[in-house]
């Protein structure tokens, strides 16, 4: 299994601290943003990761990641990881980064981990067990429409996903964390822009619930979705909070 992280994206409901550093660069206490999908993905054994950031960022990612060294310690038997490159040129949608892997994920399934979450919950079990068609990592939250929303039936199979609903159906947020099979860039080929001229993660999830292959599973730790200034510092709280609380024990 291969991972890609986004990374890009104009921050704009961060600004100013967006205006000259990406959003996925900033300080989540002692750790840029970023870090926090890395270590997740190195955690649960991927060791080669595609990062996609614009043309403006990528030379500060490549200086803070290099070639992927610093998490080297992080693996049992230090074994090496791999972090390259791609460019996207214009802001998309999630659906067309993903698009950009489609040689480097070559015949492997991949997970899709969009840069700006902090997800706490340990993913390697999901990640291990995953054989065909999609996962979805979803959130029981307060704000659902803030989100794409899920609903989903009693084994946990994802029956519909609606994009920021008005209404929502439910209180599950779908996370920035997905786990497809090669299928996927067959399927981004379907999907139309949408009104907002992007392609969209939830049409392309839509297409897997269609078949009846988009499942799910329900995050028990925190999550952060560093979009805003409060989810930002929110953030920046509880890891201060963790960090002091493994200095005590
Ligand atoms: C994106 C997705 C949304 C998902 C969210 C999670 O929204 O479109 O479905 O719930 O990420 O972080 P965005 O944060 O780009 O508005």
């Amino acid at each position: 299994m291969k991972a890609v992280i986004l990374a890009g994206g104009t921050g704009t409901r961060l600004h100013p601290l967006t205006l000259a550093v990406n959003k996925h660069l900033l300080p989540v206490f002692d750790k840029p943003v970023i870090y926090h999908a890395i270590e997740k993905l190195v955690d649960a054994g991927i060791s080669k990761i595609m990062i996609v950031t614009s043309p403006h960022h990528i030379d500060s990612f490549v200086k803070l990641l290099g070639s992927g060294q610093h998490f080297r310690s992080r693996t049992k038997k230090g074994k090496q990881i791999q972090i390259v490159y791609a460019i996207q040129n214009e802001p998309s949608g999630i659906a067309h980064g993903l698009y950009f892997a489609e040689d480097y994920i070559g015949n492997d399934n991949c997970v899709l981990f969009l840069g700006d979450n902090i997800i706490m919950d340990n993913i390697a079990p999901s990640i291990k067990k995953f054989k065909k068609g999609a996962s979805v990592f979803l959130k029981k939250v307060r704000d659902p429409e803030r989100f794409g929303v899920a609903t989903i039936d009693s084994k946990g199979k994802v029956t519909g996903i609606e994009e920021k609903p008005v209404k929502p159906k439910s209180n599950l947020a779908v996370t920035g964390l997905y786990i497809y099979d090669n299928t996927v860039f067959k399927k981004i080929r379907q999907i139309p822009k949408s009104k907002r001229g992007e392609y969209e993660i939830t049409d392309l999830n839509n297409l897997y619930i269609k078949e009846g292959t988009l499942n799910s599973h329900v995050l028990k730790k925190e999550w952060f979705d560093i979009g805003t200034i409060h989810s930002l510092h929110e953030a920046s709280v509880f890891m201060r909070k963790k960090s002091n609380n493994e200095r005590k024990i």
